[in-house]
């Protein structure tokens, strides 16, 4: 079973997938962590971010993959080509490169294709910005998750503050969301926009665990009409 979860940049998708993941005995499949090790490879190369056929090599080139623990639903490592860059793909200089790699449609076919092997292979919550309208439209539960622009700038600086890693300075991460927002939902490619028949949940008016619990609500009732 496929549970998908696509919001905006700090709605809280990554907490409520590993969360829901971990009640059900699912795995999760963090989508944005793909496009940032193929952003974090061009720098590598040098690589520029119009080059978009460069780009798209990349990501056919590489392969990426995921480490778990035993028992863990979200994995401890991203692996780029056999490199651990987990923690190299969050800095600052990767979210500001990020929406330019994610707007080239090469890059985003030979990712859909490494995100439908994954996915495929398992039951997984898998989160993202296309998960419910292109990757899995038949996913068995599609969720639109979002929160106001200032609620997810707080969680970013927070979530950054607790990894060590990218900008904790709220202007710098509020002013990155708002522009990084903007060009996810105007770009031709698969933009960020809910599914027709996504459930929308918005994460500001309700705790993390209630947002948990209506998404296992709704993979249970999924797993009833089988
Ligand atoms: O969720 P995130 O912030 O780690 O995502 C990083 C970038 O990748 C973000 O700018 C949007 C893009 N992305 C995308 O276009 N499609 C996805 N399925 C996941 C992420």
């Amino acid at each position: 079973m496929i549970i998908a979860i696509d919001g905006p940049s700090g709605a809280g998708k990554s907490t409520v997938a590993k969360a829901v993941a971990k009640k059900l005995g699912f795995s999760c499949l963090d989508t944005g962590a793909m496009f940032r090790s193929v952003a974090w490879q061009a720098d590598q190369l040098g690589v520029s971010l119009e080059d978009g056929e460069a780009l798209g090599s990349i990501a056919r080139d590489y392969q990426i993959s995921f480490q778990h623990e035993p028992g863990d639903p979200a994995p401890r490592k991203v692996l780029m080509g056999g490199v651990d860059v987990t923690s190299q793909i969050r800095t600052a200089q990767i979210d500001r490169a990020v929406s330019s790699v994610a707007s080239v449609p090469g890059v985003r076919q030979a990712l859909l294709e490494q995100q439908r092997r994954i996915g495929n292979a398992g039951d997984y919550v898998v989160e993202g910005r296309d998960i419910g309208t292109v990757v899995f439209p038949n996913a068995a539960v599609k969720v639109f998750l979002t929160a106001s622009n200032e609620e997810r700038a707080r969680r970013r600086v927070a979530q950054n503050l607790e990894r060590g890693v990218g900008s904790t300075d709220y202007e710098e991460v509020l002013a990155d969301i708002i522009r990084r927002d903007e060009a996810d939902s105007s770009r031709a490619a698969a933009p960020l926009r809910p599914a027709e028949d996504a459930e929308h949940i918005d994460s500001t008016a309700f705790s993390v665990e209630q947002v948990i619990d209506r998404i296992c609500q709704l993979a249970q009732a999924a797993r009833d009409s089988e």
